[in-house]
């Protein structure tokens, strides 16, 4: 049972700019004139801006920064992306989290963010720094109805969804290292962890794991990474609305992934290679064979690497050590 509170900042987030009279919320909530009045001043100590006229009622203008499952929802105006918020202060890992609740039949497109993350997962099972308030570290859950084998192309698409944000929000356009690393001024501003519960033709539900370092400041990250990783703060100078930031998130996500399902994901292609680093440029690669240079021709619809080799000849890559940032160092 939702707390009185939260069924209060719901009725009068769903009504937006219009005013509530003080009778129809003691009516709705059940609880006196008086004890609304109680809950009208709480909410303002928190932060709340909530006006109160006579005769009229009273009616949400904004809400605290702070981020919320209220917060979040107020004004968000998507159909199922963000639909279902599950906020944390503090969690473990937010993509276990999803996980169990994937299994337990949670809603496509539900979001689990929390302010800081013990246990954050990265990559190759490399940590993932959250610290409390200085990123977006969030989970979303999908149920898409594609082959297991394309689900490398949901993280591809997330890549663009998070380039396009970054780049609305802050006016810098950011890169994509392949295959989804996100990249300001040649330093990593965010990752994308895709996890996958599938059997061998259907996919039972995927989480994609969203990392963004928003307001880390110089002295918050450790010495020997300052040369590879950064915050949005730090190389834009943008400091973001959490809740606004995560909106745009949410929408550009949502009308992203709806275009990719009917359409199919050439469109994505396109739009990853014009974020792609080093699209069109030599790149050293080794593979267990080889080590060579070559030019960097973009993706393939299965997410493979595409290069360019001397001879003209275009070949696909998996798996290789790319050295991205020196064109001659093997
Ligand atoms: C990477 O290695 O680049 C991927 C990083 C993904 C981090 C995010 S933060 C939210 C979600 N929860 C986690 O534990 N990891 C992902």
């Amino acid at each position: 049972m939702e707390s009185t509170r939260n069924q209060l900042i719901n009725l009068l987030a769903k009504s937006q700019d219009k005013y509530i009279s003080g009778q129809s919320l003691s009516e709705e909530l059940k609880i006196s004139r008086s004890a609304v009045w109680k809950h009208m001043n709480e909410l303002k100590k928190d932060g709340y801006i909530i006006e109160g006229l006579p005769r009229k009622g009273y009616r949400i203008i904004d809400f605290p920064d702070k981020m919320s499952e209220n917060t979040l929802k107020w004004g968000l105006d998507t159909k199922w992306m963000g639909q279902e918020i599950i906020h944390k202060n503090l969690t473990s890992s937010t993509q276990t989290i999803a996980h169990e609740l994937a299994r337990d039949n949670a809603k496509h497109g539900t979001v689990i963010i929390a302010d800081e993350q013990i246990k954050g997962k990265g990559r190759m099972n490399r940590d993932w720094l959250s610290a409390k308030n200085k990123g977006v570290w969030m989970s979303v859950i999908l149920k898409p109805s594609i082959p297991p084998h394309l689900a490398p192309q949901l993280t591809l698409l997330t890549a663009t969804v998070l380039a396009d944000v970054i780049y609305k929000s802050t006016n810098i356009k950011p890169q994509i290292k392949w295959p989804n690393d996100l990249l300001i001024n040649g330093k990593k501003v965010a990752g994308i962890l895709t996890e996958m519960q599938a059997e061998q033709d259907q996919i039972q539900y995927v989480v994609i794991g969203i990392g963004i370092n928003t307001l880390y400041e110089l002295h918050d990250l450790p010495k020997d990474l300052r040369n590879k990783m950064t915050s949005i703060k730090l190389s834009t100078d943008t400091v973001l609305d959490s809740n606004k930031f995560l909106q745009a998130l949410f929408t550009i996500f949502e009308s992203t992934y709806s275009e990719y399902i009917d359409k199919g994901f050439s469109e994505i292609k396109l739009k990853w290679e014009s974020y792609g680093f080093k699209v069109g440029k030599p790149i050293s690669i080794k593979t267990l064979k080889r080590s060579w240079t070559a030019i960097f021709h973009g993706i393939a619809t299965d997410g493979a690497l595409l290069v360019k080799n001397s001879d003209g000849t275009i070949e696909k890559l998996y798996s290789a050590e790319i050295n991205w940032f020196e064109e001659r160092s093997y």
